[in-house]
């Protein structure tokens, strides 16, 4: 049977994109593979968190993960600081890579904008950990968001590169899951930049959180064109926003952006938009309901995810142990 591995940050509240993108597609997954699914705070750390937000944070999304659907049962959800693996395969990881592989990642340049130089050396290492984290379980599926492709191709550098330098064959090649209409979903205030939680504007964003009034009035204020939607796809080439608006339609309607166009060519957004609002609204509402419940019992979200680390530590640790005999690390008797 397939492993399966994914992670999200706790940077913040999950975004629509968040959810289109990566979470939605976990749920049935859970039911045809071993799924783990992480939490990956050290991750987060690589950019300022406040520690009581990033708690805060770490439990929100937690809770939201088993709104979505994700089930204790089915899958081994976790954090990923309380498995230490993680790490301690993450410095092998880091003797692995190269510098010149590492300077090539488009989200390190991303994120660490202009100012290079005050970038923290985590935030640059940060593909190796990932790597890590796939490949301490020997997990070959990875879903994903569009965005992460290039780190799932690091990592398998530093998984061939490794089995080479040590001539075994070792760490498997992993391949990433990347489904969805909506694989990318865009801010709604610039349609050419990715719906994100560190967004500084909130208004560039649906939370999964948000509720129905917030909902209306992000999507009401959402940039748009004065342009009627087209019948077909094809033409609405340079009109970033509304295809993303299209998109997210389709995505929560189960559709998609064709038929979406289809059925509304000739409409304007101030038609559109109030439609967009309903479907949102219906798909989300359960969601954020979940979300509420789970996080008045702080106690019993802690204890489910003692448990998935428990069992992840498990799959981990002889991985982690056979990879520091391959690497010569004297065991410890
Ligand atoms: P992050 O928020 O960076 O921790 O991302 C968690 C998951 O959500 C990853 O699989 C990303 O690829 C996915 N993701 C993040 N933002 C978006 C977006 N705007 N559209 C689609 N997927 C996204
Ligand atoms: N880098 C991913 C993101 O920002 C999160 C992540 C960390 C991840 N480790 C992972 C995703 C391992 C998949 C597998 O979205």
């Amino acid at each position: 049977m397939n492993r399966v591995f994914s992670g999200i940050q706790p940077s913040g509240v999950p975004t629509l994109g968040n959810y289109l993108g990566a979470i939605r597609n976990w749920v049935p997954l859970q039911h045809t593979a071993e799924c783990l699914f992480c939490i990956v705070d050290m991750h987060a750390i690589t950019q300022r968190q406040d520690p009581r937000e990033l708690l805060a944070n770490t439990r929100e999304m937690a809770a939201s993960l088993l709104a979505c659907g994700l089930s204790p049962d089915r899958c081994v959800l976790f954090v990923q600081s309380h498995v230490a693996a993680h790490a301690q395969l993450a410095w092998v990881f880091n003797c692995i890579a190269r510098l010149g592989w590492l300077n090539r990642m488009t989200q390190f340049k991303d994120k660490a904008g202009k100012d290079r130089e005050a970038a923290s050396t985590g935030l640059y290492v940060y593909p190796n950990l990932m790597a890590a984290d796939i490949l301490v379980y020997h997990a070959t599926q990875v879903p994903v968001g569009d965005d992460q492709r290039q780190h799932l191709e690091l990592a398998n550098d530093i998984a061939e590169k490794f089995n080479h330098d040590y001539g075994v064959d070792f760490f498997p090649h992993v391949e990433p899951l990347i489904q969805g209409v909506a694989a990318r979903v865009m801010s709604l205030r610039d349609g050419t930049r990715k719906m994100s939680k560190s967004d500084p504007s909130d208004q560039s964003r649906i939370n999964l959180n948000d509720d129905s009034d917030t909902i209306a009035n992000k999507i009401k204020r959402a940039t748009t064109d004065a342009d009627l939607l087209p019948d077909n796809l094809a033409a609405l080439e340079g009109r970033a926003e509304a295809r993303n608006l299209v998109g997210i339609l389709a995505a929560v309607t189960g559709s998609t952006p064709e038929a979406v166009l289809a059925a509304h060519a000739g409409k304007g957004f101030g038609a559109f938009k109030p439609m967009l609002t309903d479907a949102l609204v219906a798909h989300l509402g359960p969601i954020r309901a979940g979300m509420l419940r789970l996080l008045e019992d702080a106690p019993a979200l802690d204890t489910a995810l003692r448990l998935g680390a428990e069992k992840a530590e498990a799959m981990a640790e002889p991985i982690l142990k056979r990879a520091y005999e391959i690497v010569g690390f004297l065991a410890r008797r």
